[in-house]
């Protein structure tokens, strides 16, 4: 089978239950978006953005990569937040990650997967930054959740370096950045407490989520 008709029988039954709540959605969306929230998540399949956060199509910008790494030369990223930012002023960025994350898994077992061995080797840094928390781990899951969490706290701290949130907060612009983690096994997410606002904000916030840690 070439074609996939039951995902277009989904999105035509999708479509027909939104249209019957609000006859006009579709119209009135195409004309403009302004979400209020940029998303960073993992591409995980079972982390879907809106679903999680109860928002509909039109809410939330997102992007999404393996691992959720915010890497400083990454142009796919940065366009994204740079768009996201300066042009349709979304007012917070939430970098979510969550427990059980495949990606940081690979990276803590240092496991040869491919190309995507170099993208992660991102996760592998924090890991050798934090070496000494995650060490500290009773047990292989335990110091999975833990760099879940590292890695997260981290990838806040490259969002509030970026020239995107740098140029924000430097104009006066409202921007807050936001350090989330999700559980599969619960569908919950958790705050860690890594909340910035401003550049003095940035390293207090940091340190502060990562001694919470402990
Ligand atoms: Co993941």
């Amino acid at each position: 089978m070439q074609t996939l008709d039951h995902l277009f029988e989904n999105n035509k039954a999708w479509a027909g239950r939104i249209r019957q709540q609000e006859p006009d959605f579709f119209v009135k969306l195409s004309r403009q978006q302004s979400p209020g929230y940029l998303w960073i998540g993992c591409a995980d399949s079972r982390v879907p953005a809106n679903e999680i956060v109860g928002l509909s199509p039109g809410e939330l910008f997102v992007h999404r990569n393996v691992a959720n790494i915010v890497v400083h030369t990454d142009l796919n990223c940065l366009s994204v937040m740079q768009f996201a930012v300066d042009i349709l002023k979304v007012r917070h960025i939430i970098v979510c990650g969550h427990y059980g994350c495949s990606g940081v898994g690979a990276a803590l077992r240092r496991d040869r997967l491919g190309l995507s061995d170099n993208w992660l080797r991102h996760v592998q840094d924090v890991r050798q930054k934090h070496e000494v928390a995650v060490a500290r781990a009773r047990s292989d899951s335990e110091a999975a959740n833990r760099l879940c969490e590292l890695n997260v706290i981290e990838q806040v701290a490259n969002v509030c370096q970026t020239t995107i949130a740098l140029d924000a907060w430097e104009r006066g612009q409202e921007l807050v950045v936001h350090g989330w983690i999700y559980g599969l096994k619960d569908g919950l997410l958790r705050d860690l407490n890594v909340t910035v606002a401003s550049v003095e904000g940035t390293v207090p916030a940091y340190q502060a989520a990562i001694a919470a840690l402990d």
